[in-house]
């Protein structure tokens, strides 16, 4: 029954560290791909061969389904995936959706026509492929009108986060919370558009300040996934073991990702 957790490297153990709390029962098996990180300054073609790899990677560790928890793969690869490779026995999902949904105050699901919804003012942090692919805007634009969104491309903050050098992820979290500012003076929400992000979440929140939401989404991804497998048991896959999998330095990886995690964490070679 393991379900498959993908990202170009650390980022996506927020969301694992997520659904793991959600569905304790579930064994998930992580895949980090760092000697590839960062995704965000590669092009969609590069990204979508990448993420074909690592997914098929966890097809073959037993998961039937694989939840890509990096929004460049999701922005950039995903829906190709979906209509071009996708064996029909397998299923991979997205964290944009549910992250949209929780903004716009919509259900999983709820397809009716877009519309007003509270914020109009929303800053987007993300990886330049991210922020370049405007898939964000496209299913924003699928459910709410009269948003208006500023996208700032956080370029070198994931390159930091992978190398554990905080003082320079700092710095740059706010230099681009100030590049924000400087075109969208009163944002009313913010999204962390990239699965690295919310390890730096403290300080995203303290350069916006406190009147600015800041939506992550971790927990938005886990309650989407815990109704999906209601919806669909038999997506748990034949997998029984737990683990994490990396194609960069095992010991290096499994070092920072305990750092984060603040428990022990043992990557093995992909
Ligand atoms: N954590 C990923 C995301 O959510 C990928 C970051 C990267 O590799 O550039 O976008």
């Amino acid at each position: 029954m393991a379900v498959g957790v993908f990202d170009s490297g650390l980022g996506g153990l927020t969301v694992l560290d997520a659904v793991t709390k959600r569905l304790p029962e579930v064994p998930f098996v992580y895949f980090a791909d760092s000697a590839h990180a960062p995704y965000g300054v590669r092009d969609a073609d590069d990204v979508f061969d990448l993420t074909c790899t690592a997914t098929q990677r966890l097809f073959d560790a037993g998961c039937d389904l694989v939840i890509l928890a990096c929004n460049t793969a999701s922005a950039a690869a995903l829906r190709r995936m979906q209509e071009s490779w996708v064996p029909h026995d397998k299923r991979v999902l997205g964290v944009f959706v549910p992250l949209i949904e929780a903004l716009t105050e919509r259900h999983w699901g709820d397809n009716s026509p877009p519309r007003e919804v509270a914020v109009q003012h929303v800053a987007l942090f993300a990886t330049p492929a991210t922020v370049r692919s405007r898939a964000f805007q496209r299913e924003l634009a699928f459910r709410a009108i009269g948003v208006d969104v500023e996208a700032q491309a956080c370029g070198g903050l994931v390159d930091a986060i992978e190398e554990g050098d905080m003082i320079l992820a700092e710095a740059l979290v706010r230099s681009h919370v100030d590049a924000l500012k400087r075109k969208m003076p009163d944002p009313e929400a913010a999204i962390l558009g990239c699965t690295h992000y919310p390890l730096m979440e403290e300080i995203f929140q303290d350069a916006l300040g406190p009147e600015v939401s800041v939506y992550s989404q971790a927990s938005l991804v886990a309650e989407s996934l815990a109704d999906y497998l209601d919806r669909h048991p038999q997506m748990r896959g034949p997998g029984s073991e737990a683990g994490f999998l990396t194609t960069g330095n095992p010991k290096k990886v499994s070092d920072h990702a305990t750092h984060f995690l603040r428990r022990k964490i043992t990557f093995e070679g992909a």
